[in-house]
Order: structure tokens, then C-alpha cells, then sequence
């Protein structure tokens, strides 16, 4: 096991512990209970997003859109619609919960006896440009489930937080 992945299990693990006993199956209430530097969570403690009513999305949004697309859209379609090769993880999302995505995206996933053998999610687990990224897309797919992100990149978008900088530097270059 490399340190990538070990980044990744330590994530889950992380994740995992903070877990409450009754987190809600998919999603769940995504209204913001805390601001972390502009970064935001749930009462559940999962990251969600938020959108103001002239539609300004918060920074991890608006990175999760950017990641979306650079990693994920030529399999699973523009704005998480899906493709004739994999889901729609806009509705995914909305059918797991968080620990679920993140274990599909680590470790890959391959339904046997679908039919479909030749379809293969990878695993990221060791992608930095995943992993470091996974909230922000998660983040950004969760609000696409709601229904509350139309299609197409956010307009309007909050300042980069310094915290999403320095969180950035040090998964990218540690
Ligand atoms: C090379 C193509 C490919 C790429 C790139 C890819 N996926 Fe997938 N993904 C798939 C396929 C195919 C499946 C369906 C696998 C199955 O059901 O066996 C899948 C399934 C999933 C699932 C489970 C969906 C469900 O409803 O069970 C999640 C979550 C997921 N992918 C997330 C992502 C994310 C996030 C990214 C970008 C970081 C990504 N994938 C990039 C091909 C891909």
C-alpha cells in the first residue's frame, strides 16, 4: 500500500469516526449547519454546499464543477447526466451517502454478471487529483442531486478561501 492510498484509507477512516450513529441514507439535509472557512457541513457533519438567491455558489462548489469535468465527465456526461457507459452520479448521489462515494471512487467498483463486464469504474485511490479534490466534487454532485445547481458552470462563485489553498498545497505536494 502506497502513501496515496494511504492518504485515501486514513480520509475514510476519518470520516467514518466523525460519522454520527443516525446519518441520513443518501444525502440527506443538505442546509449548511457550519461554515469552516468557507467550507461547509451539514448537521450530520458531511460537506455540503450552498447557494445564494442570485445564485452564487461557494468556492468548493464551483471547484467541484471544474474537477467534475476534468476527471469523471468523460465517463459519467456532462453536469453528472450520465452516460451510455456509466451512471448518472447526480443521481447516484442522491441514492448513497457520502461514505459510499468515496469507497466507489477509491477502490473502484465493476458489477459482475451485469451483462456489462467491460464497464469498469477505476479506482482513484491513489490520484491525487482525485483524492485531493473528492469533497469539492462530492460537494458540487450533491447539489446537483437536490436539484438545486442547474446544468452548466456556476456563474457567480465565492472568493478561493485561503484554507482551500493551503489544504490544496498540502495534499498536492505533501
Ligand atoms: C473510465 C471511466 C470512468 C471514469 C473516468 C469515472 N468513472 Fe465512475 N464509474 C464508471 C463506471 C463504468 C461505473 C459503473 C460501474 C459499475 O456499476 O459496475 C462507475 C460508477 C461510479 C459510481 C457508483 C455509481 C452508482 O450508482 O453505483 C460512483 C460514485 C462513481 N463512479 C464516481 C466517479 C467519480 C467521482 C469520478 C471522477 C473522479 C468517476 N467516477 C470517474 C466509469 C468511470
Amino acid at each position: 500500500m502506497n502513501r496515496r492510498h494511504l492518504i485515501g484509507a486514513a480520509l475514510i477512516a476519518a470520516t467514518a469516526a466523525a460519522a454520527t450513529a443516525a446519518y441520513a441514507v443518501g444525502p440527506g439535509d443538505p442546509s449548511s449547519a457550519e461554515d469552516v472557512d468557507g467550507k461547509h457541513f451539514d448537521a450530520d457533519g458531511v460537506p455540503t454546499y450552498t447557494i445564494a438567491e442570485d445564485g452564487t455558489v461557494d468556492w468548493y462548489t464551483y471547484s467541484g464543477f471544474r474537477r467534475y469535468h476534468a476527471e469523471c465527465h468523460v465517463c459519467h456526461g456532462p453536469d453528472g447526466m450520465g452516460s451510455s457507459y456509466a451512471p448518472a452520479l447526480a443521481e447516484s448521489v442522491a441514492n448513497m451517502d457520502y461514505y459510499e462515494f468515496y469507497e466507489v471512487v477509491v477502490n473502484g467498483k465493476q458489477d459482475v454478471g451485469s451483462g456489462q463486464a467491460n464497464q469498469v469504474m477505476p479506482a482513484f485511490g491513489t490520484n491525487p487529483n482525485v483524492m485531493c479534490y473528492l469533497d469539492d466534487v462530492y460537494i458540487y454532485l450533491r447539489a446537483r442531486a437536490q436539484g438545486d445547481l442547474p446544468r452548466g458552470r456556476p456563474a457567480k462563485k465565492d472568493a478561493k478561501p485561503d484554507a482551500f489553498v493551503e489544504a490544496e498545497d498540502a495534499c498536492m505536494g505533501g
